[in-house]
């Protein structure tokens, strides 16, 4: 076991995680723990862009009201006013970094996705917008003296005493280091690794939202899970996901017989909110008992895809599609959670000490469904956030350190890791995926109760880990759509397809209340 004894830290190097640490970094030593290489995060993967309302034909009021719409009544609108009024000031100091958009000419390039009555979404290298914020911010973050960062280096717990964070445990190969801190910032992105098929890179295992839960911190909004429409879906290749640019510029959904569907289903068409298309897309699929439906971009100019897409048109050439000259087969994915740690307007969560920022966070912006490109901006603006307000928290003396003994993995236990997770995963698209009902929710709670025992163990071993948390994640997702009797936003009831009663308010989850099955119980 290793001590460390640090002013902040902060879990995971994505764009929120990134930012929070150069505005800690102001006020004292910061250590940034990733359980990956530095890079690796959906940051990374980033496709069709960043949301600012910077273009002359765009306002902020607008790209509020554009919000505020898509998180269909369920934004907190204090939240959403300070990531659109502070998103322009965080891009033009990103852009004085050295980040480079495209242009078309000397002017910043807007493209359109689906929900926005503007275009206002920029993008980089055509559809490698978060790659470009990661580099930018990952040179930042390397030229400042008192950021050390401690890449592989996995975060299991929170040191906890009387109620405030004093830090965290996180493991080294199979070392633990005892790391205590004045503030500690969670920053570890989504859990879309929790659903079979899915948008994320391997990462997103949902481990912040069980960190945080099982330390007493308040969760939120964890029934709403985005499903991007538009996946790759080809046996032998990943679930690569093709930018919603490509319907901004253009593109068409078809079915297999090759006919467009979507103006049956919204006036917006292709460019309708993600939750409506995606289930478009489903109901099509089950008419057409197919698997899949097609995006067309091969009436679009094909010079034009190749330089737009580069990334997308490369990556698909790989697996033999020609997107200039063949549609592409594609189906829904889990991309996105809306719900996560509660956070007030500084990204400080309910227990002293804690903050978090990003895709593990609820600040409120996002509501019941995300607009489009508004979280890459959403970890610029309140990962500033966070940081400049957790740089002010003064050093809590720790009374001492709680034994925290690690469990190691069995070969039994590690044998069926790999079974158990690839189960969870079909068990929570199946039965808690885009149309969930009371029945099928229920089912899914049965089967992941199973194996509940592994959420109760202290593993010493990553993906031992990642399956603890990702039943965890899974466990709330679950509980909090089974407790939510109506259809908004991306959550879906095909039993209660209404609003239902009291449907404006948000579901909070700690782990002390009856909604939640006995799990995590660790003493
Ligand atoms: P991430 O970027 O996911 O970073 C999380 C970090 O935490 C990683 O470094 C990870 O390794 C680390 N971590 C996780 N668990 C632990 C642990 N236990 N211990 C230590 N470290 C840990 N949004 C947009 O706004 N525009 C887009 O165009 C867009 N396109 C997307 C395309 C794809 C394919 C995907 C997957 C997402 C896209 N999104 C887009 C969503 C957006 O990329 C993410 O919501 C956002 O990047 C999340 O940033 P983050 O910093 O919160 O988390
Ligand atoms: C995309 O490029 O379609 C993803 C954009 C996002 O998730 O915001």
């Amino acid at each position: 076991m290793q001590m460390i004894d640090t002013d902040f830290i902060v879990i995971g190097s994505g764009v929120a995680g990134l930012r929070a640490a150069i505005e800690l970094a102001k006020k004292g030593n910061v250590l940034i723990a990733t359980k990956d290489a530095p890079k690796e995060s959906s940051t990374e993967y980033a496709q069709g862009g960043v949301a600012v309302a910077l273009s002359d034909e765009d306002e902020v009021g607008i790209h509020f009201e554009d919000t505020i719409k898509a998180g269909d009544g369920l934004c907190r609108e204090a939240a959403v006013k300070k990531l659109v009024e502070e998103g322009p000031e965080r891009i033009l100091e990103l852009i004085e970094w050295g980040a480079e958009f495209d242009k078309e000419g000397t002017k910043l390039d807007f493209t359109l996705e689906g929900a926005h009555s503007r275009r206002r979404v920029l993008h980089a290298h055509g559809d490698s917008t978060g790659r470009e914020l990661e580099r930018v911010l990952t040179a930042k973050v390397s030229h400042i003296k008192n950021i050390k960062s401690l890449p592989f280096c996995l975060a299991l717990d929170l040191i906890v005493e009387d109620n405030v964070c004093k830090g965290a445990y996180l493991l080294k190969g199979r070392e633990l280091l005892v790391v205590t801190s004045a503030a500690t910032v969670i920053a570890t992105g989504g859990a879309g690794q929790v659903f079979s098929r899915t948008t994320n890179p391997a990462v997103t295992t949902g481990d912040g939202v069980a960190i945080a839960y099982r330390a007493g911190a308040l969760l939120e909004d964890m029934e709403f899970i985005q499903f991007h429409p538009t996946a790759l879906y080809a046996p032998s290749a990943p679930q690569f996901l093709l930018s919603e640019a490509i319907r901004g510029e253009g593109g068409l959904l078809r079915n297999i017989h090759r006919d467009t569907f979507m103006q049956d289903y919204h006036p917006d068409r292709e460019l309708a909110s993600r939750d409506i298309v995606s289930r478009a897309i489903m109901s099509e699929m089950v008419k057409t008992e197919s698997n899949h439906v097609y995006l067309d971009m091969t009436h679009l100019d094909a010079a034009y895809i190749k330089k737009r897409f580069p990334r997308i048109y490369t990556t698909c050439l790989r697996y033999d599609i020609d997107i200039t000259k063949e549609m592409v087969p594609v189906s829904p994915a889990a991309h996105y959670m809306m719900g996560g740690i509660k956070t007030d307007l500084d990204g400080a969560a309910s227990l002293k000490g804690l903050f978090a920022a990003g895709e593990v966070s609820c600040t409120g912006v996002h509501g019941a469904n995300r607009l489009a490109s508004n979280s890459l901006l959403e970890g610029l603006v309140y990962g500033y956030r966070a940081g400049s307000v957790a740089a002010g928290t003064s050093n809590q003396q720790i009374k001492s350190i709680p034994d925290y003994r690690l469990d190691h993995v069995t070969s039994a236990e590690a044998g069926k890791i790999e079974e158990i997770r690839s189960l969870v995963r079909r068990v929570m698209w199946e039965k808690t995926g885009i149309i969930r009902c009371e029945k099928s929710l229920n089912e899914a709670i049965a089967k992941l109760s199973n194996y509940l025992p592994y959420t109760r163990k202290r593993f010493d071993e990553r993906s031992a880990v990642e399956l603890s948390n990702m039943l965890t994640a899974a466990m709330l997702i679950t509980c909090a759509a089974l407790k939510r009797k109506g259809s908004v936003g991306a959550h879906y009831r095909s039993d209660f397809k209404a609003q239902g009663e009291g449907w404006n308010s948000h579901i909070s989850i700690h782990r002390d209340m009856d909604m939640m099955p006995d799990m995590y119980r660790r003493e």
